[in-house]
């Protein structure tokens, strides 16, 4: 197949950032996915309906001069003693759900959630008012590789005790992840990145460390990956799309900044992984339908073409070096 042409898609799990540099991300972003559902680990977070209304006017200036149109879903993040008035006001500014960061778990997390019962009051409200919890699910005090499946303890508890809370376990990087995901009921779901699909903890530390694969949750074994794969393309609507395009300018990621910026070339590696899987028919459902069920949102109106036309991932795009740089890709994505 030469070109296919499929429902626009959306990315429910991006970081645009602050500041003069998010114009380009979010240009980057919009020139694939119709809408987006953007992370708050910003500084100062969101944590207001004026925070969340502030973030998301940045976010819409910065995608102003964008070639693209896009429309943006925000969240909010979840702070130790944050009550249920906070929470409802992120609510009535339009906020569709906050954000669990284990506290320390990646960056700007430190104010983030020592343990669920310091944000008790917040879930129960997010639960009243229909909110998505959306988690970081790694346990920062475990060891790296095993930060995920140390924390599907703590997701367990949260799914136990708030029987209608819907839940978003994020960029899942394990088998053992998948399977929890399987077992819990339908209200919780999982994004999956295009990385966690593509590559192993050997593209980034099998030769030559290679800062440009680095990122949270780790990549894992090929197994683990094998086991996203599975779950990406089975049509199983609990497991949609999240690119977690976590851009560091190249001075943080000298110093060890863990994200790669994964926009520009999320889509080219997602419809590689579902064509070599036999099943590139099931990318829309993927990339462009389960995730908007489960948020229980309405359907892109626009598409996305995919042709088959090999292109080169650059060195440098944005000021920063993109997720897979210099890896030649067999499909480019264009909105139509
Ligand atoms: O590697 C990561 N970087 N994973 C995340 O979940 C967050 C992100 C960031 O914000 O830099
Ligand atoms: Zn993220």
């Amino acid at each position: 197949m030469h070109e296919l042409t499929m429902r626009a898609p959306d990315d429910f799990h991006v970081h645009l950032r602050q500041g003069p540099a998010m114009a380009a991300y979010a240009s980057r972003s919009a020139a694939c996915f119709a809408r987006f559902l953007v992370m708050p680990n910003v500084v100062p977070p969101p944590v207001s309906a004026v925070g969340v209304a502030d973030y998301r006017r940045a976010v819409e200036s910065a995608l102003a001069t964008s070639a693209h149109r896009a429309a943006t879903l925000m969240s909010f993040k979840i702070v130790p003693g944050m009550g249920r008035d906070a929470v409802l006001a992120c609510a009535g500014a339009g906020a569709v759900a906050g954000k669990y960061y284990p506290a320390g778990a990646i960056t700007n997390s430190a104010d983030g959630v020592p343990g669920p019962e310091a944000v008790h009051e917040g879930l129960a409200a997010m639960e009243d008012a229909g909110l998505v919890l959306s988690i970081h699910g790694e346990d920062p005090l475990a060891p790296v590789l095993e930060r995920e499946e140390g924390f599907l303890p703590v997701v367990d508890s949260i799914v136990a005790r708030y029987p209608r809370l819907r839940v978003v376990l994020e960029h899942l990087s394990t088998a053992a992840a998948v399977d929890a995901v399987r077992n819990w009921p339908v209200r919780v779901a999982a994004t999956i990145t295009a990385h966690h699909l593509s590559f192993t903890i050997d593209d980034l530390a099998g030769e030559r460390l290679d800062p440009g694969y680095f990122c949270k949750p780790l990549l894992k074994t090929a197994r683990d990956r094998n086991a996203l794969v599975a779950a990406a393309i089975s049509g199983d609507g609990r497991f949609f799309f999240g690119s977690d395009s976590a851009p560091h300018p190249p001075a943080a990621k000298a110093t060890g900044a863990a994200g790669v910026y994964a926009a520009p070339v999320a889509i080219s590696l997602a419809a590689t992984v579902f064509e070599g899987a036999g099943a590139l028919d099931r990318l829309e459902r993927f990339v462009s339908e389960s995730g908007a069920r489960f948020y229980g949102l309405p359907l892109n109106e626009g598409g996305l073409r995919l042709t088959r036309e090999p292109w080169t991932v650059p060195a440098e795009l944005d000021g920063v070096v993109p997720l897979a740089a210099g890896t030649t890709q067999v499909w480019r994505a264009s909105r139509v």
